[in-house]
């Protein structure tokens, strides 16, 4: 590079290293590339950067070379002592490099220092083949391009930092919820000892009072029973959810068609007296643990079959479909349906939108599927209308063919 670029040259080829060095992906080495733009972008005939060794000694490599560059024999040595000085002044600095070999000819190299934080953490190696010295002009582009380099270091810094720091937070958040999770399963499982004391002496002293004369007092212990009846469903519910997250998984290929058409006609049997359309797609293999995944599909059919009992003819439809590299399917029904606004509490523990009286139940069903299909790396979602029905989705990677 003898003569010095036109400054409209020099503006593209600025915009293009830029462009390029803020393509790089994590993967990349950026004194690599970075070299490789030096040689592609201004036409130096050899670039290499200079980094301390984690022992302290200043180690030049990276090199990138033009095809005439390549036949250069550089002094590393005095690169090498260059460089120091360039670490330890921070200015930028330059060696000529005088050839034996008359066939080679002379060099001419600059050093620049690369900062991060105000620190000097590399040296930039620039040059080419030339007797001359750099012109002024290339070595104001060649400083400008250390700091794009610097730039483009800093920012992988931050990002390397981001990515250890969103580790960090999930490990916590994970030790955090396991923490949780074993202790909601021991409140819930040392609940049921005096639980069933409570509803074993309750039931005795219903037998001692017999047929005792005030109705009050046989409502209250009838209420007592019932309560801690449903208690104890409750509970056991909760163990059952705690139970799922921790779980052992085992994955097979499951063949979903033949897993839905089971569950529905095992549902269907209790089913005499509803007039039930079902339309159910064709349904692929997928990736799960059997019976876990049975327990998704009772749930949002037995759900659907719920929802739809007020009407006199329910429709129920299953489906799924191919969403690039997962699948999602879903389970449609023509029931009562739910308001949106209170979408974000559907998959909560014992969350109900739907009242006691209305339609049965303890609001653990769908939270069930949404540890399941979680653990499963998928995600859970609904969509409904008062009045209008529902379809409730769920998404799970895809089997990868090998
Ligand atoms: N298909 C549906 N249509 C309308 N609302 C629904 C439907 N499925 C679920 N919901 C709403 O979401 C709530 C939570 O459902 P979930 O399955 O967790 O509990 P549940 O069916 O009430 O009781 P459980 O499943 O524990 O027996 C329901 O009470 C209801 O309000
Ligand atoms: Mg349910």
């Amino acid at each position: 590079m003898t003569e010095s670029f036109s400054d409209k040259q020099e503006l593209k080829a600025f915009i293009n290293a830029a462009q390029y060095l803020a393509g790089l992906t994590s993967g990349q080495d950026i004194w690599e590339e970075a070299g490789k733009v030096l040689v592609k972008f201004f036409g130096a005939d050899f670039a290499a950067f200079a980094r301390h060794h984690a022992n302290g000694a200043i180690e030049i490599d990276h090199w990138s070379f033009s095809g005439r560059g390549a036949s250069a024999r550089l002094p590393e040595n005095e690169m090498t002592m260059a460089a120091g000085d360039v670490f330890e002044s921070g200015f930028l600095t330059f060696i000529s490099i005088a050839s034996d070999d008359p066939a080679e000819g002379p060099a001419a190299a600059a050093l620049f220092p690369i900062l991060h934080e105000n620190r000097v953490i590399a040296v930039m190696l620039v040059g080419h083949l030339s007797s001359s010295p750099l012109e002024n002009e290339t070595l104001d582009l060649y400083l400008a391009v250390a700091g794009l380099i610097g730039a483009t270091y800093s920012r992988k810094i931050s990002l390397v930092q981001l990515e250890e720091l969103v580790e960090e937070r999930t490990a916590e958040l994970t030790a955090v919820n396991q923490e949780l999770e074993r202790f909601s399963y021991s409140v819930s499982h040392d609940l049921r000892a005096p639980l069933r004391h409570m509803s074993g002496f309750v039931e005795l002293l219903k037998k001692r009072l017999g047929d005792y004369p005030d109705a009050a007092t046989r409502d209250y212990m009838n209420m007592i029973s019932e309560a801690s009846k449903k208690m104890g469903m409750l509970i056991d519910d909760l163990l059952n959810f705690s139970r799922l997250g921790h779980s052992q998984m085992q994955r097979t290929k499951v063949n979903l068609n033949a897993l839905v058409k089971a569950v529905v006609q095992e549902i269907q049997q209790d089913l005499k007296e509803r007039d039930i359309r079902w339309e159910i797609g064709e349904l692929p293999d997928v990736l799960a643990d059997q019976s876990l995944l049975r327990l998704v599909i009772v749930n949002l059919v037995s759900n659907a079959v719920k929802f739809t009992s007020t009407r006199p003819k329910a429709e129920i439809k299953i489906g799924c479909r191919d969403d690039g590299d997962k699948i999602t399917c879903s389970v449609t029904d023509n029931g009562v349906g739910f308001d949106m606004k209170f979408v974000h509490k559907l998959f909560g523990v014992f969350q109900r939108l739907h009242s006691q009286r209305e339609f049965e139940g303890t609001g653990i069903g769908l939270a069930n599927i949404q540890r399941i299909i979680s653990r499963h790396g998928g995600r859970v979602w609904a969509e409904g209308a008062v009045g209008q029905g529902a379809t409730f989705y769920f998404s799970l990677p895809k089997i990868r063919e090998t």
